[in-house]
């Protein structure tokens, strides 16, 4: 299916098949809420990995014109779009990954949890879907407050008897993109080179930057680290507000979610030593979902990586985000089990 464009030359077409069976394995790919601000650039850029054979966009409306467009790019994977709830079935059966950026942004003003009313019932609807039609798959969760939107997610799939904690995850890459990208400006080093670790939740305080660890080391003040840790924070608040009531990230945010996903892919490939920071179900700390480095593998989470050492003030962070995600979460569980 995946190689309609080699249906004239039987040869090629046989050499082609026996190729992509053997080293790169058919993966489907379903992102919910395609046609949106993450959804349009997202489709894009799974458009291009090469580990991606079936791409299904799903959304309320308008999937048509974003499927047929991204459709026409010359790369590996067969697209189709899928539009409102009686085609969700058919977008999300056999797919290995599903990405969720369905949902309302947030506005000038707006905190994350403003958007749980509308987005908690979304994110239901679509992970009760999931339950259904594709309950293997690794669920990436964009939809905000991802402290929430998880566990409720978690809650759905326990209530359907598919939940398998290895299988979900909160895409928390774009506060790692951001701290990568203000540590290198601020340390003078090549960006590429750079790794930080981002741990906790998403959102506000509960986004806990682990700078004492960044690589390449730099010998930041302790006002410089502030800052950064700060503004990684606030990186998404820098957005919405420039975005003046027009929306929140949504390139740098399909940026965050292709690598996140690519990560995933790579791990059900068992590619070795995939690590991409996730909030996930956890045992690390007395949350029950937290967010930190977690190695990916042929069944999604293959091991939680511990904090490692923490700086004082990083400690500090620790102890201040607990109450917050920790009230994030039973306001999930909550929503979920009413
Ligand atoms: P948007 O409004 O541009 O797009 C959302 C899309 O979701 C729309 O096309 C809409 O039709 C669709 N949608 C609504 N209900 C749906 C349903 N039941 N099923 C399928 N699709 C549905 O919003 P944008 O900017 O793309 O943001 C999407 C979400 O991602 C928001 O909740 C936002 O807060 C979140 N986000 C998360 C980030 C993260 O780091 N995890 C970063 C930036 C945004």
């Amino acid at each position: 299916r995946s190689i309609k464009s080699l249906a004239t030359s039987p040869s090629s077409h046989i050499l082609r098949r026996g190729y992509a069976s053997e080293a790169v394995p058919d993966r489907k790919v379903a992102v919910l809420g395609a046609a949106g601000g993450i959804g349009q650039p997202l489709a894009l850029l799974m458009k291009l990995n090469p580990l991606v054979s079936s791409l299904a966009l799903y959304d309320i409306a308008n999937t048509p014109g974003v499927a047929a467009d991204v459709s026409h790019i010359n790369t590996r994977s067969e697209v189709s779009g899928y539009s409102g709830e009686a085609e969700l079935g058919k977008a999300l059966e056999g797919a290995d990954v599903v990405i969720i950026p369905a949902g309302v942004p947030r506005k000038p003003g707006m905190t994350r949890d403003d958007l749980f009313n509308i987005n908690a019932g979304i994110v239901k609807g679509l992970c009760q879907a999931i339950a259904k039609y594709c309950p293997h798959a690794l669920v990436n969760m964009i939809s905000n407050p991802v402290n929430s939107t998880v566990p409720i997610a978690a809650e759905v799939f326990k209530k359907a008897g598919t939940y398998d904690p290895k299988r979900l995850f909160g895409v928390t890459t774009l506060d790692v993109v951001r701290a990568k990208t203000f540590y290198a400006g601020k340390a003078k080093v090549p960006v590429a080179e750079v790794n930080v670790p981002v741990v906790g939740g998403h959102a506000g305080i509960t986004i806990l930057p682990l700078f004492s660890q960044a690589t390449p080391k730099a010998n930041l003040s302790d006002a410089e680290i502030t800052a950064l840790t700060k503004r990684t924070q606030d990186g998404g608040t820098e957005v919405v507000e420039a975005k003046a009531g027009k929306g929140s990230a949504t390139l740098s945010m399909a940026y965050a979610g292709a690598i996140f996903a690519d990560a995933c892919l790579k791990g059900l490939n068992g590619a070795p030593d995939v690590v991409e920071c996730s909030y996930v179900q956890s045992t690390i700390t007395e949350l029950p979902f937290f967010a930190s480095k977690v190695r990916l593998g042929k069944n999604g989470v293959e091991e939680v990586l511990g904090l490692g050492p923490l700086s004082d003030y990083e400690k500090e962070g620790l102890e201040k985000l607990k109450p917050e995600l920790q009230s994030s979460i039973e306001k999930g569980i909550k929503f979920a089990n009413q």
